[in-house]
């Protein structure tokens, strides 16, 4: 296995340079997506509320009045793609959330954010995004989904490199943060993150603002994940830059901004799905952000 990944991506380097002449283009190419929870994650904690199936090619969390539970990437990252394949807790979740994000920990931290926000039986999940630079949060956008995420598995992703932060569903991109570093906005950058995912009780916030309580007389909440990809730039916790940056997929110019397909699909959700963008909300921000500014639609 590791001879055949090595001899492809020499063989690829080969062509690309002979059709280039271009080193900087020998990028490793994506890695699988359907990976165990062992190739990149360990329980952080609740250990007995993780269940595995198919020798941990799937796995689940468990919600109950006594805890929840989450599990994290084992490497610390600068740059790259993650997704996970979910199916969130069915029928009553209301109080609950199932989180997705990626985090740096510390206390400037950068932090890259998917909640989705449970619901009485029948009533819609809403999606939270958020980005953190240097501690600083406040960039809430939430949407609705425009699929039942309970049914089935559907596919989160985020892409993140020096030029962006795209966060996708089922490869649709929901939202971006352009590095708008020019106009003085941090961007994460300089600290590596790791990737975590829990499923908790938020039931003081999450579902119609707090009103709706968790219904304990449903636990245990069951949340699935499979398709447990990391493609990163594995770094140090103490690290401030990636040593093989600009030569990775991910750095390359097709993922450097959105394509016109990508655009017209952002605004596609901006505008059907999207209940609350921090970028249009005036009584907050009378100043729109800066980072705003690279919305093409606003
Ligand atoms: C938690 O739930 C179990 C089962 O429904 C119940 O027996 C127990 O009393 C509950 N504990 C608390 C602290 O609410
Ligand atoms: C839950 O359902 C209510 C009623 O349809 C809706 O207003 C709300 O946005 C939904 N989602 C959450 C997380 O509160």
């Amino acid at each position: 296995m590791q001879k055949m990944d090595s001899y492809s991506t020499l063989t690829r380097c080969l062509i690309i340079l002979a059709s280039l002449a271009s080193v900087a283009l020998c990028t490793n190419p994506p890695r699988p997506v359907d990976v165990p929870f062992s190739r990149n994650y360990v329980p952080t904690w609740a250990y007995d509320h993780i269940k595995y199936f198919n020798g941990g090619s799937e796995v689940q969390l468990h919600l109950d009045n006594n805890t929840g539970t989450g599990f994290q990437s084992k490497g610390s990252y600068l740059f790259g793609h993650f997704s996970m394949n979910i199916k969130m807790v069915p029928g009553d979740s209301a109080g609950t959330v199932t989180a997705f994000y990626l985090s740096s920990q510390n206390s400037e931290h950068d932090e890259i954010d998917f909640e989705f926000l449970g619901n009485r039986t029948g009533q819609p999940y809403i999606l939270q995004t958020n980005v953190f630079t240097g501690g600083k949060g406040d960039k809430e956008q939430r949407i609705y989904l425009w699929f039942d995420p309970t049914l089935k598995y559907h596919r989160y992703s985020i892409l993140w490199n020096l030029y962006q932060i795209v966060l996708l569903v089922d490869n649709i991109p929901i939202r971006v943060f352009k590095n708008s570093k020019d106009l003085g906005v941090k961007f994460p950058f300089n600290q590596p993150m790791k990737m975590y995912n829990s499923l908790w009780n938020a039931d003081d916030w999450a579902t119609r603002g707090g009103l709706e309580k968790t219904d304990w007389s449903k636990a245990p909440f069951i949340a699935q994940y499979k398709g447990f990809h990391i493609d990163g730039c594995e770094a140090s916790v103490e690290a401030k830059f990636c040593a093989t940056q600009g030569k990775r997929w991910w750095d390359q110019p097709q993922f450097q901004d959105l394509d016109a397909s990508q655009w017209r699909w952002l605004r596609w959700v901006r505008r059907k799905y999207t209940i609350y963008n921090y970028c249009t909300d005036k009584t907050r921000y009378p100043q729109l952000p800066s980072e705003c500014k690279r919305n093409r639609d606003i």
